[in-house]
């Protein structure tokens, strides 16, 4: 994608940094089971807690602090409730939703025709896996299979302390032709009672 920000050269994602209860768990996850190598390891000083840095490809890494003192998880604040999952999206819309702050999800990018491979793969090792989601600029935003319109597909799935991770495979460079915007007003606080309004009469359908 062209570089377009005239302010800042940025040049992509340093690392991002994640909390994990049980460091051991977490290398066990994302090295064992994803197979991304440890890059580097650090006791912090004062007896803290640790900061590792997993590989995750294209020179950008994925960073988990352990904390002797941080508090537990707190599903639907600290994290989504529950996977995205297209199957189950019906049962529960609000299932993914987490708290202002949070990180909600984390995507890797892979490409496109590797997406059905993975999600086998990584049902082989015992995850459990959304079904393919075909993001398009259809009303209801997403297609049962890879037409002109999606723009990205996904997968989703859970790392041990219910961080949602996702494999995304960008389909096409975003185009106007094919329904992508970039003109929606922000929203604010303001506009809540709107949206709920929205919500009630989708639920009512
Ligand atoms: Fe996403």
């Amino acid at each position: 994608m062209e570089q377009t920000n005239t302010e800042f050269e940025l040049r992509g994602l340093n690392h991002c940094a994640l909390v994990c209860k049980d460091m051991q768990r977490t290398v066990d996850f994302y090295s064992g089971v994803l197979g991304m190598k440890l890059l580097k390891t650090i006791d912090l000083p004062g007896g803290l807690g640790q900061h590792f840095f997993f590989d995750a490809g294209g020179g950008q890494a994925f960073a988990f602090f352990w904390f002797t003192e941080a508090q537990e998880r707190q599903p639907g604040i600290s994290n989504p409730r529950e996977l995205i999952d297209p199957a189950e999206f019906h049962r529960d819309p609000t299932g993914f939703i987490s708290s202002h702050g949070s990180m909600n999800h984390f995507a890797f990018d892979i490409a496109p025709e590797k997406i059905e491979e993975y999600r086998k793969k990584l049902m082989d090792k015992g995850i459990k896996v959304s079904e393919v989601m075909h993001h398009d600029t259809s009303p209801g935003q997403a297609a049962p299979e890879v037409t002109d319109k999606v723009w990205v597909s996904s997968i989703y799935f859970l790392d041990p302390d219910g961080v949602m991770l996702e494999f995304a495979a960008w389909q096409r460079p975003f185009s106007a032709e094919q329904g992508d915007r970039w003109d929606h007003q922000p929203a604010t606080p303001m506009d809540v009672p709107r949206y709920r309004k929205a919500a009630e009469e989708a639920a009512a359908e």
